[in-house]
């Protein structure tokens, strides 16, 4: 089998690259409305141990598998597993590998697209919308189409805003570009400025954000402290936080939401450390990869958010259930509406989110790509004209139906949830049981410039297996076998009577056959290659 042509520039490129997949809406978003949901201090105890016995474990088993399938002149999911399990069904279980990033950009391209025109927004001062938070409901409502399909094409604000489906073509178009440029030339240059700007955005707001003090003197219980407070602190001598412990649900997203972070479960890193040269050190470029997400998480987007919410909105805001954009794109505006130098703060914050965006959503391509290089033979310019067919019909699925962001969530629970336990559980099974802990780690130490501890290969090994199949149970017990509250809210409800969730399953089920059979022409072409090598090697 030929090297792969492709590599990666340097090394701190790799790192700014998987650190760019990994730091992303996850940690600005969804992280903050996690946190503020379980009243912060309490999550941060199931969030260290998902951390701990999966985040960190399963992105050394992701590294490791990568670049084993790279020594083996592999760069596509289902080449590597079948470098690493030599049986015939193993190319095939690659299919999750490509679909889960690959469809989870059908709808982050169109979240990317609200960023980058709330922050234009911001730039050109139109999003002072008043101070009643109702206005900016209406204005995120009427804006992504929630209140009826069909409808993101009309924009509510005029140029510089445009439509949200104008702002997510040219998302789209920038990620292809960039995509279309290469791994060290697109993926790898636009980390490279993009991780060191957003991070510099970030603390600027953050200095904002700790500098707020107690700007209304006549709400002295709304000050910086007390929403620092909300989000660190864990009062053990309530009974909630004990109740909240006992709670599957917060076990749940706490290892979802490591998972989502990490950008691990996915097959991204996997198809990044494929790219890296047989010495090349993966032990420490993992840690630092992961150190590097979880600062933008916990450091950064855990201090300002959440705090900054608390402090003009106080507590009771924090009572009402909220949904998953709620915080970023309702709550937020209202914020910084009444922060002093809001509205350069509005820009920065959204601008950063769209970076941050960008840089995860080109990961999300890049193994669909090795697979149609490699797999299919495909030159660049075919195989990401093909790529961008397949996702440009689902995102015009996702932003079409848009009401109540249906198509969206049906991607968000199915295939970024649910397939990425699927997935993760069959990956740490695979390094562990097939490849073998001790080769596993051999693998993982091999120009290591630090050493991981022997312990490591005993979590690998039983723990976190045991880990994933106890929550995945726990999850489908709640999800599926329980009586809920609000039987209409139950996907299987929705699957009965809603038809937008039926085509958008059956437009899933669609992209896995697509898949399977590019994968099964890949094999084909794999196999006679091998056999042509025998012939020669006589
Ligand atoms: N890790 C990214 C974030 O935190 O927003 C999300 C993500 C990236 C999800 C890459 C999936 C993926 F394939």
């Amino acid at each position: 089998m030929d090297r792969p042509k492709e590599a990666w520039g340097s090394r701190l490129g790799v790192i700014l690259a998987v650190m760019g997949s990994a730091v992303g809406l996850g940690n600005f978003l969804r992280f903050p409305g996690l946190a503020a949901q379980y009243e912060g201090g309490v999550f941060m105890i199931p969030y260290f141990v998902s951390l701990l016995v999966l985040g960190l474990p399963l992105a050394w088993v992701e590294w490791s598998l990568g670049r084993y399938g790279g020594s083996q002149g592999y760069n596509s999911t289902p080449g590597i597993y079948r470098s690493v399990w030599k049986n015939r069904l193993a190319p095939y279980c690659g299919v999750l590998a490509i679909i889960i990033p690959v469809m989870i950009y059908m709808f982050y391209v169109f979240i990317e697209g609200w960023c980058l025109a709330y922050s234009l927004r911001y730039l050109f001062g139109q999003m002072d919308l008043g101070d009643k938070p109702q206005l900016y409901e209406n204005y995120f409502n009427a804006f992504v189409g929630w209140n009826e399909n069909g409808t993101a094409i009309s924009s509510p604000g005029g140029w510089p805003l445009g439509s949200a489906v104008l702002f997510t073509a040219v998302c789209f178009v920038v990620n292809f570009v960039l995509i279309y440029r290469g791994l060290a030339k697109g993926i790898e240059w636009f980390c490279r400025w993009a991780m060191p700007l957003l991070v510099v955005c970030a603390i600027v707001i953050l200095i904002r954000v700790l500098t707020l003090g107690t700007p209304n003197p006549a709400l002295p219980e709304q000050n910086l402290f007390n929403g620092l407070g909300y989000m660190w602190n864990i009062d053990v001598s309530g009974e909630k936080c004990w109740l909240s412990l006992c709670d599957p649900q917060m076990w749940l997203e706490a290892s979802g939401q490591i998972f989502f972070s990490l950008s691990v479960g996915f097959g991204i890193v996997i198809t990044y450390a494929s790219y890296m040269k047989k010495d090349d050190d993966i032990a420490l470029s993992s840690l630092t990869a992961s150190a590097g997400n979880e600062f933008c998480e916990v450091a950064l987007g855990g201090l300002i958010i959440v705090p900054a919410a608390f402090i003009f909105l106080g507590k009771e805001f924090f009572s009402k259930p909220q949904d998953t954009f709620s915080l970023g794109f309702k709550t937020l505006p209202n914020v910084f509406n009444q922060m002093p130098f809001g509205q350069m703060i509005g820009f920065l914050f959204f601008f950063l989110l769209f970076l941050a965006a960008v840089t995860s959503s080109l990961s999300m391509l890049q193994p669909a790509i090795a697979l149609l290089e490699e797999g299919l033979g495909l030159r660049r310019r075919a195989s990401v004209a093909l790529l961008g067919f397949i996702t440009a019909v689902g995102t015009a699925l996702v932003v079409y139906f848009s009401k109540e962001l249906t198509a969206l969530d049906t991607l968000n629970f199915w295939v970024g949830t649910l397939c990425i336990f699927v997935l993760a559980t069959f990956q740490v099974i695979l390094y562990g049981w097939v490849l073998g802990v001790d080769r596993g780690f051999e693998e993982l130490q091999r120009g290591a410039e630090i050493r991981i501890p022997r312990f490591v290969k005993f979590i690998i090994k039983y723990v976190s297996p045991t880990y994933l199949l106890v929550i995945f149970g726990l999850w489908i017990h709640q999800q599926f076998l329980t009586i809920p509250a609000d039987p209409e809210k139950t996907w299987l409800h929705k699957i009965q009577h809603n038809g937008v969730v039926q085509l958008t399953l059956g437009f899933i089920a669609v992209v896995i056959v697509l898949f399977l059979l590019l994968i099964a022409q890949s094999v084909r072409r794999w196999r006679a290659a091998e056999r042509a090598e025998k012939e020669a090697a006589k």
